[in-house]
Formats: structure tokens, C-alpha cells, sequence
């Protein structure tokens, strides 16, 4: 009876070995464009399938949600070997379309090591999925913005045909990482995921199956404030509570090796509320090494001409929060084209920075901004501003692979279409402070800042409000307000 009992194990163990196996391959290998047409009806037929794997609070956690018909589930873990070690049961977001979002916290991970999942709700459960954890502080990312899954009400098939481009660009940048001998541990997604807002688009972005193996990080854009829809869809850790927010999410922050990331919603213009976030999250951080944030707005790119006046004030906002918290990076989006700024500090050029160079223990921050995954922008009305150190304009679709340890932070930027690197910057410190002074130079007229952005963006939140009641949401006035 032992002996039997000893054999189906290992045979269960074998079983598991070859479904982890087997979903390796499948992540490794892309779903190539010839396929993608029938991978992505298979992958979106049932709701549940819009499995997102997410980076927890820290390296031991990663978070899963999904959409689900019933108000509970888990998720199974498994360890390497193929042996169930834990279950996690999840929490339930109610949606307005009459279902759920699952989430739930896979909690006390160690690394190195590879383990598996599936999720379960109802009578339905998801393929089995495998995803690494680090073992030490270097980790590969991947930096893109401005998606843009697209719900064109003219084109039937935009959904599945942006979700391809997006998954074609998740595949280019997993195979030029392992070219490189690395791999791909994080995915940083600087807003507008969605170009409606709409479910249907974000089942889209969850459709490649990177996004169930890979940590996937996303900021609110403006175009995915157009709905509601991004509210549920989301489950992020250490997420803020704000005086006023926006309805669709906010701010949240998570660690992994020796960089903190402030993932932070610049539609909400309630300076008060980032700054307390930024503070809370250093606090709760002391000893990590770098800083780096991710928001949708661009602030010094460039000058398509009818959005400086928005970056100038967004620059007065944003300027005094990076120069107090030192932070090292800014990754952001919006304008659709590729820049890396110079080191800034008090919204002046303190250091040029130049493609290929380094930056040692800069005295300040340096802002980036990827070209749109599906709508990149190369348009003669474009006019670099004086801190910009590299641009590339191009209408192909640009990616970036970013490696973090603890000397260094180095940023390389390839293109989809031949695979070239079009850009390159180092930013090394030989300290926890490198250059950083965490001084805010005085203004006149930064204690009004606070009073003003939390009055606009109050306002900005009731039309906010008026547009989706008007599509139809049931939206309590009090969240529909202050989010
Ligand atoms: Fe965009
Ligand atoms: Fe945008």
C-alpha cells in the first residue's frame, strides 16, 4: 500500500514536472503572429482566462488576480519539483458587469527558485503557469509605455490585432534578454495600457502569456481613466489611501532587489496626497539604494505645442517631490516618443547626459519617455526641448531592457522591427545618496501648490465623474468625487 501510494506520487510529481516544463516552453517560446489569431480566440473564450500576475510588496510575494463568475477561488503553488506547497485564497472585487475580479497573495516565496501555479474559481481553472523568483539584488526589466490595446469600434478585430503587437514586443524583448543571457523579471507599463479604458481591452493586454509568468506593473494613463473598468482590474500592493484619488486607482509601491518602485498615478494632481505617498513609502524603505518612479505624464520631452502649458505646470508639481526623495529615474509616457532627459534638478539642466554615457552619483534625476507600443508618434511638429540628452523618433516600436544592481543602473533601448539598440544610458552611484541633496530648493509659491492641485483635481475628478455616469456607471457620489 506505502509502496503504491509512494509511486503515485512520484508519477504526480513527474505529471507536474512536465506541465512546468511544458508551460516553460511556452513562455520561452513566443506565440508567433502566424498563431496569434487562434491563440488569442482560445485565450479570451472564457473570462477567466484574463489571469495577471503582479509584483508584490516585495520578492517573497506575487500577486494574481482574474475574472471570475463565482466570489471565491484560489491559488494552488507548487514548488519545482512539482509538489503543492501552499493555497491562497483570494478576495473579491464585485465588477459592473455583474462578475468579479479575483485577486489573491502569493506570500512567503524564497529565491532562487521556480515555481508553478494554477488558479481556480467556480468550476473553471487556468492552465498551470511558472514564474522565477531572484535570489539576489540584479534583475532585468522591461520598460514600455503607451500600449494602447484599442477597442476601435471600426475595426472588429483591433482588440486581438494591438494585443498581438503587444505580445510581439513582450517576445522581442524576453528573446533579446536571453540573447544577453538574462531574462526578463519584471514588465514596467508607464500608463495608458488601454486606449477606452474598457475590459475588453485590458482581457486583451492579459491575453500573451508573458503576463502570467512575468510580474506585470502598470500606472494609470489618461486614457485609461476613459472608464471604470481599470478600478477592478487592478490588484497592486501597498496601494495609497489619498485625501482625493482618482476613481479608476492610485499610487502604490513595491520592492525588488535594491531598487523601490514609486508606481504612481500622475492624473491625480493632489500634490499633498503623492508627496505623503513618496514619504510613507521611503520610510517603510530606508536602506533600499535606488529610487525609481513610474508615472504617465512626460515633463520635459518636448514640445508638441498644445501640451507645454500642461508640462510646465506638471513640471512646478513634480520637480519638488523627485528633488526631495532623490529620486534616480523617472520612467514615464504620454508622448508617444522616445527621450532620456539630463540629469535635472530644480527643473534645470544640472548634468547633459549623452547616448552611450554615464552618469555618476548625479546630482539629480534623469526622465525617460518609450515610444507607444501600437500608436508611436514621429511627426514634424516635434520640438526636443534643451534637456533632452538622446532622442529617437521613429514610428517603429520601441522597447527598453533595463538592468538593476547595486552599481548600476543601465537602460538599453532596442526597436521591435530590426532589433537594434537605438539608445543607451549608465546611472551609477557609489552610495546609498550618490549626488542627492533631498532638498527642495524654496518657491514662493510651493505652499500654494498643495491648495491649488487638490481644488483642480477635485474638479478634474467631477468631470470624471459626469463622463462615466453618462456612460452609464452607477458610481457613489462620495467615491465618484474624491475616488
Ligand atoms: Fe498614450
Ligand atoms: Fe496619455
Amino acid at each position: 500500500m506505502k509502496k503504491t501510494r509512494r509511486f503515485s506520487a512520484l508519477i504526480m510529481a513527474l505529471v507536474m514536472l512536465f506541465t512546468c516544463a511544458a508551460s516553460f516552453s511556452a513562455n520561452a517560446q513566443s506565440v508567433s503572429d502566424v498563431i496569434w489569431n487562434e491563440y488569442y480566440a482560445a485565450a479570451t473564450e472564457q473570462i477567466e482566462a484574463a489571469v495577471m500576475l503582479t509584483p508584490g510588496s516585495n520578492e517573497s510575494e506575487r500577486y494574481v488576480s482574474w475574472y471570475s463568475k463565482a466570489d471565491k477561488g484560489e491559488v494552488v503553488l507548487f514548488d519545482s519539483l512539482g509538489r503543492e506547497i501552499g493555497k491562497f485564497s483570494t478576495t473579491a472585487k464585485a465588477t459592473p458587469q455583474g462578475d468579479y475580479r479575483l485577486g489573491a497573495v502569493i506570500s512567503g516565496l524564497k529565491g532562487p527558485a521556480t515555481y508553478a501555479y494554477y488558479c481556480k474559481s467556480g468550476d473553471w481553472k487556468s492552465k498551470t503557469y511558472t514564474f522565477s523568483v531572484d535570489g539576489d539584488k540584479s534583475f532585468t526589466a522591461m520598460y514600455m509605455t503607451d500600449i494602447h490595446i484599442s477597442g476601435d469600434k471600426y475595426e472588429e478585430n483591433s482588440i486581438r490585432d494591438t494585443a498581438g503587437k503587444f505580445n510581439k514586443t513582450l517576445t522581442a524583448g524576453v528573446t533579446k534578454a536571453f540573447a544577453g543571457g538574462k531574462t526578463v523579471d519584471l514588465i514596467l507599463s508607464a500608463g495608458d495600457q488601454a486606449s477606452d479604458g474598457l475590459r475588453d481591452e485590458y482581457t486583451g493586454l492579459c491575453a500573451p502569456e508573458y503576463i502570467k509568468s512575468i510580474p506585470f506593473a502598470t500606472v494609470i494613463g489618461n486614457h485609461d481613466r476613459k472608464s471604470v473598468d481599470y478600478r477592478y482590474f487592478t490588484f497592486q500592493p501597498n496601494t495609497a489611501k489619498m485625501n482625493l484619488k482618482s476613481y479608476v486607482g492610485t499610487d502604490y509601491w513595491f520592492v525588488k532587489g535594491d531598487v523601490l518602485f514609486f508606481m504612481i498615478d500622475s492624473n491625480n494632481i493632489s500634490m499633498a496626497d503623492h508627496r505623503r505617498f513618496v514619504k510613507a513609502a521611503v520610510e517603510a524603505n530606508p536602506d533600499v539604494k535606488w529610487r525609481v518612479a513610474v508615472f504617465h505624464h512626460d515633463l520635459y520631452s518636448g514640445r508638441i505645442p498644445s501640451r507645454e502649458s500642461e508640462n510646465e505646470l506638471l513640471r512646478i508639481m513634480w520637480a519638488p517631490i523627485a528633488d526631495e526623495f532623490g529620486f534616480d529615474l523617472c520612467l514615464l509616457g504620454h508622448s508617444h516618443y522616445y527621450t532620456i532627459s539630463n540629469v535635472m534638478y530644480n527643473n534645470k539642466t544640472v548634468t547633459a547626459t549623452e547616448n552611450g554615457g554615464t552618469v555618476k552619483n548625479a546630482e539629480g534625476t534623469v526622465y525617460m519617455v518609450s515610444g507607444s507600443i501600437n500608436n508611436p508618434r514621429n511627426d514634424d511638429n516635434i520640438e526636443l526641448s534643451e534637456n533632452i540628452g538622446h532622442a529617437y523618433l521613429t514610428e517603429d516600436t520601441i522597447y527598453n531592457l533595463i538592468d538593476f544592481t547595486n552599481e548600476s543602473i543601465v537602460i538599453r533601448s532596442y526597436t521591435v522591427e530590426d532589433g537594434e539598440e537605438i539608445g543607451s544610458i549608465t546611472i551609477e552611484k557609489t552610495s546609498n545618496e550618490g549626488g542627492h541633496t533631498y532638498k527642495t530648493p524654496a518657491k514662493w509659491y510651493y505652499p500654494i501648490i498643495d491648495v491649488i492641485s487638490f481644488i483642480a483635481g477635485f474638479f478634474n475628478n467631477i468631470g470624471r465623474y459626469y463622463d462615466n455616469t453618462q456612460l452609464g456607471f452607477d458610481i457613489p457620489l462620495f467615491e465618484g468625487l474624491f475616488g
